[in-house]
């Protein structure tokens, strides 16, 4: 190395009396007395630097006017230090300086780059070649490395071939917005961005190339939420001759694998769950199975008491807080709050304690005798000194509310466990989504996945009762990946488009490429993509996917680094063709 012979984190006792070189950034320096001490900085940690006066007056006064992040040369002696820092790993030594050389300065940096920093969320992101030097961010970094090299290594391992498909390609069905790209040789014809690598798998299957996969970016041009970023990076898989059985055990193996190496975490089998199972015991298809609190359906024993809420009501739905009766009444207040925020959407929140003597208290006792509410603690298998609380209204709001409100009571009881590991696989997805304003059908995971075979004649009668072969795995309340096995019946996927609204000529001109090739002997062949950035994010017990990611956007869909999107000239949009003026 002709910069430095030892990097800032790996200096130790041992070392005393070796001479090295060390290069890297000022994090900052100290004046005592006749000492100066600087602390240096690379990716690897932080080494004490020493200048004395007595010894080197002119390069003790050089060392005095170095300012924070300036990046310096130094050679110098391991020395053993007097006063040991137990916080860091290079603690024991600092280093003796006998030289140092500025090979560049810095302006003021304008947050401090330290682990607790003062910069603000947009300040951090507009200088975030900076942010990116600190200590918490470049965690994430490396983990996200490391996720991806123990991901190639596991692929590799079971035969798995990594190959490169476009970006400048045509719309991609993952049922978001496209961001497309006009083409200049061609004149008011767009590229679209690939929302997945699906079709371009599925074609490589056709090819014979049975286990594939890729990191690949993906782009959706979606509303902002923590676990989505317009640009994002999925673990994109696929392999011919396969049953969902084959997919579910090798890609579990793979989100085993990676909890191990980065997190010591050993999972036995991973439990696996229909999709109807998640939605009634947890109010979602991602259950964060950290901890028990099902969701209790009310129905039997609410209705027919006098109160409207709950007699006009589709739904009635509770959970049992453990230890609940402790909840002030300025706590429940706030949760009530919270379920009637927009995004939530919940008309109001009923309590119902059950003290310990039988006094049991409710937030409707005018409507219910303590029958009646006795009744509610059987049926919601809840304990004396728990709370139920319960949410009514229609159908679908109700099983969503209940299901976030779960989480929120979790949270506030502590029972998502950064430290605990829950996976599992949501199964039998319906194949179809009805639009109840149109009536039109959309597919719930993407137009090319398979029906259950035994769902084949509803098909023709009853389309949102056939089950499909789809898969999700969520792990701690997130989705981190989904896939299924695919349609490779020409036939088939012709009256899957149908159901799914597209004439034969619409299907044709967005998938015909792919119906071509089905022609051609297409083997069945099914798969799977995982999101890295959210599997990162979960690994770490962080909501938020940005964390992550190098060169993120913003809230809105802005690098505000780069100042992009940004308006383009004249010229070029002349020669895109797209010149309105
Ligand atoms: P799906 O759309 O379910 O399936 O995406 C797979 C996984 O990608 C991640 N993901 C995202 N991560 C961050 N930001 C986003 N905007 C975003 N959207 C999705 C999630 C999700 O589970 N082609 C199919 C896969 C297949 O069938 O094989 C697909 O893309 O973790």
């Amino acid at each position: 190395m002709s910069y430095r012979t030892a990097n800032n984190g790996e200096l130790r006792i041992a070392h005393v009396s070796n001479k090295v070189t060390l290069c890297g950034w000022v994090q900052k320096t100290r004046n005592l007395g006749g000492m100066t001490f600087v602390d240096l900085r690379d990716r690897y940690g932080i080494t004490q630097l020493v200048f004395n006066m007595d010894s080197d007056e002119e390069l003790c006064v050089k060392a005095r006017g170095l300012g924070r992040e300036y990046v310096i040369k130094i050679e110098g002696i391991v020395v053993s230090r007097s006063s040991v820092n137990k916080l860091i790993p290079t603690g024991e030594i600092e280093i003796e300086v006998n030289s140092l050389v500025i090979l560049n300065a810095s302006k003021t940096p304008p947050f401090t780059i330290e682990d607790e920093t003062d910069g603000g969320d947009d300040l951090r992101m507009e200088y975030r070649y900076l942010d990116l030097r600190r200590r918490p961010v470049q965690d994430n970094i490396i983990l996200r490395s490391d996720v991806a090299f123990y991901t190639r290594n596991f692929l590799k391992k079971n035969g798995f071939l990594e190959i490169e498909t476009p970006v400048l390609i045509k719309s991609t069905p993952e049922g978001a917005r496209d961001f497309v790209v006009p083409s200049r040789l061609n004149l008011g014809e767009f590229y679209a961005l690939p929302q997945s690598p699906q079709t371009f798998k599925q074609l490589l299957m056709v090819s014979g190339y049975d286990k594939y996969y890729q990191i690949v970016k993906c782009f959706r041009d979606e509303d902002f939420r923590a676990d989505r970023q317009p640009e994002f990076t999925q673990i994109d898989c696929e392999m011919a001759f396969v049953k969902t059985e084959d997919i579910l055990h090798i890609f579990e193996h793979l989100i085993k694998e990676i909890l191990f190496k980065t997190k010591g975490i050993k999972i036995n089998k991973v439990p696996r769950m229909t999709y109807q199972q998640a939605i009634k015991d947890y109010g979602t298809d991602k259950p964060d199975l950290r901890f028990e609190m099902k969701v209790k359906d009310l129905n039997i024993v609410c209705k027919g008491k006098g109160f409207k809420v709950f007699d006009s009501a589709e739904s009635i739905l509770g959970i049992v807080v453990p230890g609940g009766v402790g909840f002030s009444r300025k706590q429940i207040d706030k949760l009530t709050d919270w379920v009637k925020r927009p995004q939530i959407g919940a008309s109001g929140l009923i309590y119902c304690k059950f003290n310990n003597d039988s006094a049991y208290k409710s937030s409707v006792d005018k409507f219910f005798t303590l029958t009646d509410l006795e009744q509610w603690k059987q049926v919601s298998s809840a304990n004396d000194g728990d709370m139920l609380l319960i949410i009514a209204g229609e159908e679908q709001l109700t099983i969503n509310a209940i299901g976030n409100l779960r989480l929120e009571v979790a949270n506030q009881l502590n029972l998502r466990d950064p430290n605990k590991f829950a996976p599992v696989w949501i199964t039998d997805f319906p194949l179809f989504e009805l639009d109840k304003t149109t009536g039109n059908y959309h597919a719930m995971h993407h137009p090319f996945t398979s029906p259950n075979e035994e769902d084949m004649e509803l098909l023709n009668t009853d389309p949102e009762l056939v089950r499909a072969n789809a898969y999700d795995m969520a792990l701690n309340g997130t989705e981190i990946g989904g896939g299924s096995i695919r349609i490779h019946d020409k036939d088939l996927q012709k009256k899957v488009f149908n159901i799914l609204g597209f004439t034969d000529e619409e299907a044709q001109e967005k998938f015909g490429f792919l119906m071509k090739a089905f022609e051609y002997g297409a083997p069945p062949h099914g798969g799977i993509a995982f999101g890295l950035d959210r599997i990162c994010a979960v690994i770490s017990g962080s909501d938020s996917i940005r964390d992550f990611i190098a060169f993120p956007k913003n809230n809105s869909g802005r690098d505000v680094m780069l100042n992009a999107p940004s308006k383009i000239d004249n010229t070029q949009l002349d020669e895109l063709g797209l010149n309105l003026d």
